[in-house]
C-alpha cells in the first residue's frame, strides 16, 4: 500500500513558471529540484526569482519574488507560496525549530522501537539497522521544511546500549541521516549518554570535572564535526528517570552541561539539558515532596552558571504533558540561560494518535508566554498515514508552523489546504468541526479543572483513576469523600504556587477553573467560577465530552464521499475507538467520584 504524502504534493502554483533561483548555496539546487519536479521552466528570463543573503530563516515575498534572509528562506518562501501565502515579510518568532525523535535502533522490550511512538516503527531504522532505501527520510525532510522546522534530533533521550554508540562506530549512520535533512536544510542534532565515557571510551568515571573525561568528550566532538561539519549539538536526558548524569560525581547541572559545551565551542555546536529532573521513587505518603516543584527547584538556582552554548530544554508544563497544566515556571524564573519549550507532538497523554486531539490551541498558550527555541517530541513513524490517526499530521504541521503563524485555525487551514488540495469546502467545514475544539473535548471526558495522570499506570492510555495513586513517581490527586486535588498553595500546601512571580494561583478566588485542582484541594460542593459545583462540573463535562465525540462521528461520515476511501476508513475506526474509550472514561470517572461523595447529578444521568 503506497505511502500517503501527507501535506505536500509537488508544488503545483510551479507548473509553467519560469523560474531563477540566483544564488549558488546548495539549498538553491533543493528549490531548483522542486521547480523541475513540479514542470516549472529554470531561466534567467524568469517571472519568479529566489535571491538569498547571507543568513537567517526570514524571507519576503513580493510578486514576482522571494527574496530570503539566508539560504533557508528560499525553501520557506518556496513552501509559503505553495500554500497561497500572503505577500510581506515573513519571519519566525523562535530561532531554533527542533523535532526530537524518541526513536530507538532496537526494538526496545517494554517501549517498543518508538518510544511513546504510535504510528509504528522507526521511519529511520529497522531490524536494528539504518533502512537502506531513505527515500522516506527524504520526504519527511520536505515535510518537515514546509512546516518550517529546521532542526532535527535523531533518537531517544533514553539512550540505550546501541543508540549509545551513534556517537562513536556507529556514527555513519548520523552521517547519512544527516545528509538528508541537510538537503531542506534542516540540521541533525543527537542525544546521548551523559556516561559514554565510560560505556564507550572504557574510563572509570563520567564525572564532568574530570581531565580524561573532557578530553574524550573534546575528541568525539572533534571528529564528528569533522564528519557532520554543519552537526547541531547534543541533547541530554541526565539524572532522570534512571538516565545517568553529573549528581552521581558530585557535580552539578551546569557542571555537567558545560562540560559537553566546552567540546562543542569550537565547533559552533550547542548543548541542549533537559529540565525533566524530578525524584521518581517519592514515597505517596509524604504529602511535602511535590513533583511540580522540581525542575523549578534544581534550575533556577543555577540561572546565570550555564555555558553560553547550553540551552536548558524545560517541557511546557511543570509536571510531564498532560492534558491542562499551567505553564513551567522555569520558562519564566531564568532571565541569565538560553531556554527551549519542549511540546509532545506524540499523544502520549492525549489519545495516542487514537483519538482527534488538534493541539495548536494548547501549544498557542504556550508559545505566547515564552521565547528561545521551540523544541517537540515527533508523532512520526513507518505507518502509511504517518502519523497513525491521518488527522493526527496536523499536529506535526503545527508545531513547526506556529512559530511562524500564531494563529492555530490558520494554521489548520494551511494544513488542509496543502494535504486535501482538491479539497472542496465541506470537507472543510467537516474537519474544522472535528478538530478545531477536539483538545477542549478530550479534556472533557479525562482531565477535570487541571487533574491528570488518572491514565492505566505504563502505557498511560484510558482510564484508571487511582493507578498512580499509591505509585513512587509523584502524580498523584488525592481524592477522598470530601474533596479532591492537590494543594500547592504557599500557605497550606507545598508551595509550588509560589514560583509564579504573580499570586494568581494561591487563592481560588482569582486561579481559573481549568486549573483549580492542579493547584487546590477543595471540597466536592466548591464553587467555580462557572457557577458550577466541582462534582456537577465533573459530571456534565464527561457526558458532554461523550457527546462531543458522537458529533464528531457524525460529522465524519458527512465526509464519506470526500475524501479517499481508505483514509475515511481509518479516521472513521479511530472514531468509533474514540467513543468506545470516551465512553468508558466518561463512565468509570463519574462512577469512581459519586462512590466517593455520595453526590447524585442534579440532572439525574445514569452512573454506575
Ligand atoms: C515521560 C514518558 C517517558 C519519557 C519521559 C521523558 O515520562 O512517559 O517515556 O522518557 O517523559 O520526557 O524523558
Amino acid at each position: 500500500m503506497s505511502i500517503h504524502p501527507a501535506w505536500l504534493p509537488p508544488c503545483a502554483f510551479l507548473a509553467g513558471r519560469r523560474v531563477l533561483v540566483d544564488s549558488d548555496h546548495p539549498l538553491a539546487d533543493t528549490v531548483r529540484e522542486e521547480v523541475i519536479r513540479a514542470g516549472g521552466i529554470l531561466t534567467p528570463h524568469a517571472d519568479l526569482t529566489f535571491t538569498a543573503g547571507p543568513a537567517g530563516d526570514a524571507f519576503t515575498l513580493t510578486g514576482d519574488r522571494v527574496a530570503a534572509d539566508g539560504p533557508r528562506g528560499m525553501i520557506y518562501g518556496l513552501f509559503e507560496l505553495a500554500r497561497g501565502g500572503a505577500a510581506g515579510r515573513h519571519e519566525p518568532s523562535f530561532e531554533r525549530r527542533m523535532i526530537d525523535h524518541w526513536d530507538n535502533v532496537d526494538v526496545h522490550p517494554v517501549m517498543g522501537q518508538v518510544e511513546r511512538g504510535y504510528s509504528g516503527g522507526s521511519i529511520f531504522w529497522k531490524d536494528g539497522v539504518l533502512r537502506g532505501d531513505l527515500g522516506r527520510v527524504r520526504d519527511y525532510a520536505r515535510l518537515l521544511a514546509a512546516a518550517g522546522i529546521n532542526a532535527v534530533t535523531i533518537n531517544n533521550v533514553n539512550v540505550h546500549a546501541a543508540e549509545a554508540r551513534l556517537l562513536t562506530d556507529r556514527r555513519d549512520e548520523v552521517v547519512t541521516l544527516a545528509r538528508e535533512f541537510r538537503h531542506f536544510g534542516i540540521v541533525t542534532h543527537l542525544s546521548i549518554n551523559f556516561a559514554a565515557p565510560v560505556i564507550l571510551g572504557d574510563l572509570p568515571t563520567a564525572d564532568p570535572l574530570d581531565p580524561h573525561v573532557r578530553q574524550w568528550w573534546a575528541t568525539i566532538a572533534n571528529s564528528l564535526c569533522e564528519d557532520i561539519s554543519d552537526f547541531g549539538g547534543f541533547l541530554v536526558k541526565a539524572d532522570s528517570e534512571g538516565q545517568p548524569g553529573p549528581f552521581t560525581y558530585g557535580r552539578s547541572h551546569a557542571e555537567g552541561a558545560n562540560m559537553l559545551a566546552a567540546a562543542l565551542a569550537p565547533h559552533g555546536g550547542v548543548v541542549h539539558w533537559r529540565a525533566f529532573v524530578y525524584n521518581h521513587r517519592q514515597d505517596w505518603r509524604d504529602r511535602t515532596t511535590d513533583r511540580a516543584r522540581a525542575a523549578y527547584d534544581h534550575f533556577a538556582p543555577l540561572d546565570g552558571l550555564f555555558a553560553d552554548n547550553v540551552i536548558v530544554q524545560v517541557k511546557h508544563g511543570p509536571i510531564d504533558f498532560q492534558t491542562r497544566e499551567p505553564l513551567s515556571p522555569v520558562l519564566t524564573a531564568m532571565p541569565s540561560t538560553r531556554l527551549a519549550v519542549e511540546l509532545q507532538v506524540t499523544q502520549e497523554y492525549t489519545g495516542q494518535q487514537k483519538h482527534v486531539c488538534y493541539l495548536a490551541p494548547m501549544w498557542k498558550e504556550v508559545l505566547d508566554s515564552v521565547h528561545g527555541d521551540l523544541t517537540a517530541v515527533s508523532n512520526v513513524g513507518d505507518d502509511r498515514y504517518w502519523t497513525g490517526h491521518p488527522l493526527a499530521q496536523a499536529n506535526l504541521y503545527a508545531a513547526g508552523r506556529l512559530a511562524w503563524n500564531p494563529d492555530p485555525t490558520a494554521v489548520l487551514d494551511e494544513w488542509m489546504t496543502l494535504t486535501f488540495p482538491e479539497a472542496p469546502s465541506e470537507l472543510r467545514t467537516v474537519l474544522h468541526r472535528i478538530m478545531d475544539r477536539s483538545w477542549l473535548t478530550y479534556e472533557k471526558y479525562t482531565a477535570p479543572l487541571g487533574i491528570g495522570f488518572m491514565v492505566r499506570p505504563g502505557h498511560h492510555y484510558g482510564p484508571d483513576v487511582d493507578g498512580y495513586e499509591y505509585t513512587p513517581w509523584g502524580t498523584y490527586h488525592f481524592a477522598d469523600r470530601d474533596g479532591v486535588g492537590v494543594d500547592r498553595t504557599s500557605a497550606t500546601g507545598t508551595a509550588f504556587a509560589a514560583q509564579y512571580p504573580h499570586s494568581r494561583y494561591e487563592s481560588t478566588a482569582t486561579c481559573p477553573d481549568e486549573l483549580l485542582l492542579f493547584f487546590h484541594h477543595v471540597p466536592y460542593t466548591h464553587v467555580l467560577h462557572s457557577g458550577s459545583t466541582v462534582i456537577q462540573h465533573i459530571y456534565d463535562t464527561h457526558f458532554d465530552g461523550v457527546t462531543e465525540v458522537e458529533s464528531m462521528l457524525a460529522a465524519w461520515q458527512e465526509a464519506s464521499s470526500l475524501v479517499d476511501p481508505d483514509l475515511h476508513a481509518r479516521v472513521a475506526s479511530r472514531l468509533d475507538e474514540q467513543l468506545r474509550s470516551a465512553t468508558e472514561w466518561r463512565d468509570q470517572m463519574n462512577t469512581y467520584f459519586y462512590r466517593k461523595s455520595g453526590i447524585p447529578d442534579t440532572h439525574g444521568r445514569r452512573i454506575h
